[in-house]
This record gives C-alpha cells, structure tokens and sequence, in this order.
C-alpha cells in the first residue's frame, strides 16, 4: 500500500467515528437558515449601510456594511441560495434588491481584489437561477475591472492597490484570499467576456502555486513581489499568527481555490495541489473538524475557533471528493465534509435564538482583535452552499445543477 493510500485510510478513520452519532441533515439544516434569514430581513434598517456583515459574540445586532465593503456580496449571496433551497418569493425579490446596490462596483475603478467575493456569489448565483441578461452584464463588466489589476511581470493580481502595513507599497502583493476571485473571470471568458481573461486567472493560479507555499503546501496568508521583475520579495502574514504560521481561513481559500481551478479548467495540476493543500489542513486539524483560527497560535486550545473556515473547507471538500479518483480518498474528503458540517449544524454552532446569523464562533481579524469569536456573513454563505451541494448529492443531482 503506498504512503498516500495509508493517509487516505487514516483520514477516513479520523473522521469515522464521530460519523456513528447523528448526521447532518441538510432539509433540516436549510429550513433553520430560511427562518434565521427571515429574522434577520425584519432586523435591516432601510437606510444604507444595511447590507449584514457581523454580529459580535453574546450580542444580537448586525454590524451592517455598504457595497465598498468586501463581504457585501455574501448577503445577497445567502438570499439567492435560500431562493434556491425553498423556492420562496421573498428571497428572490431580496437577493434582487441587495445585489443590485452592488452594481456601483461594476462601474468604479477596481479599489480591491474582492470583486469576485462581491459580485459572484450575489449577481453569479442570481444569473445562474435567473438568466437575467442585465446581471450577465453586470457580472462581464466587473471581470474587466478586476482584470485592471492584473501584472503580467509578477503573473498574479494585485490584491491590495494601496498601502497596507508590511506590503512594501507601492510594490505588488497578493493575497491567498485572491483565488477566490479567479472564479469570476473564468466564467466571464466563457460567457462572452476576453479569453484573456481565462490566461489571468490560470497565471494567477500557478504563480502562486509556486510562491504562497511551504514545504509542507500550508499557504502565507500574502507575498510580496517586485512590481518590475516580478521577483518574489516575501511571504508574510497580515490576518494570520505569524509570518509563517497556518492561517485557517487563508488555507481554507487555498483549498477552495485549487479546487475550483481545477472544476475550471480541468488541469491535473490543479486537481494534485488541491489534494495537498486539503491534506496538510486535514492533517493538523481537532477531532470536531473546526479549526482554531490559527493552526500555529500557541494559546490553544485557548485560542477562538474559526467556523468559517470550516464552512470554505466543507463546501469544497463535497465537490473535491467528486473530482478524486481515488475511492479510498474520495470517501475520507466526503466524510470530512459531513462530521464538519455536522458539527457546524449542532447546537454549539448554530446561533439559534442566540441571534439571527445561521453560526457562532468565526473569527475575522484576530490581529487586529475585529470580529473574534462571532457570527459573520462569509461563514453562512459557505455554510449554506456546502448544505445545498450535500443535498443535491443525496438527490442524485449534480452540485452544478439548479435543485429545482
Ligand atoms: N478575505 C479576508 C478574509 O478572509 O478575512
């Protein structure tokens, strides 16, 4: 038996046992975020901001954001996927309303990478259940501004076009968090956008394939690179631990990038990489299947949990497990997937009456101590995507299919 079928057969043993308790049940899971959505549309102010971002931990209230803000597009985003999931009117009229007050990003100069964060998960996953022609276009003209931000030296987008701390501004940094965003230009170059941009998003990928990683494929959360040569200056942290520890959520968009990378273009490449960085994560991570925010902060297990981490990686395990050939892994990442998403589905995670988000215990910036221990937005989209994938599974549909 070679080395990687031993991990795979430890992997799926790992996350065997705590199986034999109850499973996630996805109808059930979906009906408790359509009610905690609809307490949270009685909560939204009719003013801007009032696009849901965060609610700090023991509080009930939003911390409501405008379009600028990188996590506007996770609420629409969850509105469109509860369309999805029961058919309700009122969510397809909401995911409209709020996905339209981000069409100012589709017109504006790019002033951050997130525009794939934005505009895919609100107007993509309204375009892929409505077809409206004026979302298409909307979508198309967002991909060109983020390809502004492209440089063809370095092969990577700029992440942040302004001076962050630690970025050596104005030279080129990019952040883990960016492959992410590569989703949108794909689908734009194959509806009807350049195929430009289809070769940005594959250099994007493969430049940092080379240069995020350790040895062990655990990702810097940024790197520096020289906007003229295009040399790579440095790897260093910015929401992480340390410069070179394991951030939970920069692996987690690591997994779920290679991943979709792969779906996009179906290079082995990419598909290979997925695996390694899904295993060096999967390797270090507590029997639960939450991770601490930073696998590397010595304070644990005294240090917050990162549900929305958990959230990414579940959404991208179901559809890594589909892409493997191998059974015997292709089995331990879809396991994976479900004791996380049953974890998440249990009462120590789901809000409930707690407040109106669908998950307790994420944490944004621990850094610079913002959103430590809370409920936040990006954590219930995934959260939600992975429930709707595992459902459409159980249905014998595939993950790409409308589910009705
Ligand atoms: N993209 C920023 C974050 O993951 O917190």
């Amino acid at each position: 038996m070679n080395k990687r079928k031993i991990f795979a057969i430890l992997i799926a043993l790992f996350f065997y046992l705590p199986n034999i308790q109850a499973q996630v049940n996805p109808d059930k899971a979906l009906l408790y975020c359509a009610e905690q959505a609809k307490s949270t549309l009685k909560l939204i102010p009719r003013q801007s901001p009032d696009i849901p971002r965060s609610i700090n931990q023991g509080k009930k209230d939003w911390r409501y954001v405008d379009y600028k803000d990188w996590c506007s597009g996770f609420w629409p985003g969850i509105l469109w996927y509860l369309y999805e999931a029961t058919g309700n009117n009122q969510f397809k009229l909401a995911g409209d309303k709020f996905s339209k007050e981000l069409i100012p990003l589709s017109r504006e100069k790019a002033f951050d990478h997130d525009l794939g964060f934005q505009i895919f998960s609100s107007f993509g996953n309204g375009y892929r259940l409505t077809q409206y022609p004026e979302y298409k276009k909307i979508i198309l003209r967002t991909a060109d501004t983020l390809a502004t931000l492209y440089n063809a030296k370095v092969g990577t987008i700029l992440s942040w076009p302004r001076s962050v701390p630690n970025m050596n501004w104005p030279q080129h940094n990019t952040i883990i968090d960016n492959m992410i965003n590569l989703e949108l230009l794909f689908w734009a170059s194959k509806n009807g956008g350049s195929k430009h941009l289809y070769n940005i998003a594959v250099n994007h990928a493969k430049t940092t394939m080379k240069n995020h990683f350790r040895a062990d494929f655990s990702a810097y959360h940024a790197v520096v690179y020289d906007k003229l040569t295009g040399k790579k200056i440095k790897g260093v942290t910015h929401q992480g631990y340390a410069d070179d520890s394991m951030w939970a959520r920069g692996q987690s968009w690591a997994i779920y990038g290679y991943t979709m990378c792969f779906r996009e273009t179906k290079d082995p490449v990419f598909l290979d990489f997925a695996q390694k960085v899904t295993d060096v994560y999967l390797k270090s991570l507590t029997v639960d299947g939450i991770p601490y925010w930073d696998f590397n902060d010595p304070a644990i297990p005294n240090a917050p949990k990162d549900a929305s981490a958990a959230a990414v990686v579940a959404s991208a395990l179901i559809e890594l497990s589909a892409f493997v050939t191998d059974k015997i892994k292709s089995e331990a990442y879809s396991k994976a997937a479900k004791q996380m998403l049953t974890t998440l589905s249990s009462a120590n995670y789901q809000s409930r009456n707690q407040n109106s988000a669908f998950l307790l215990h994420s944490t944004g910036h621990k850094p610079n101590e913002s959103e430590i221990d809370a409920s936040i937005i990006y954590a219930d989209y995934y959260y939600i995507e992975a429930l709707l994938r595992l459902k459409k599974i159980q249905k014998g549909i595939s993950i790409y299919q409308k589910l009705k």
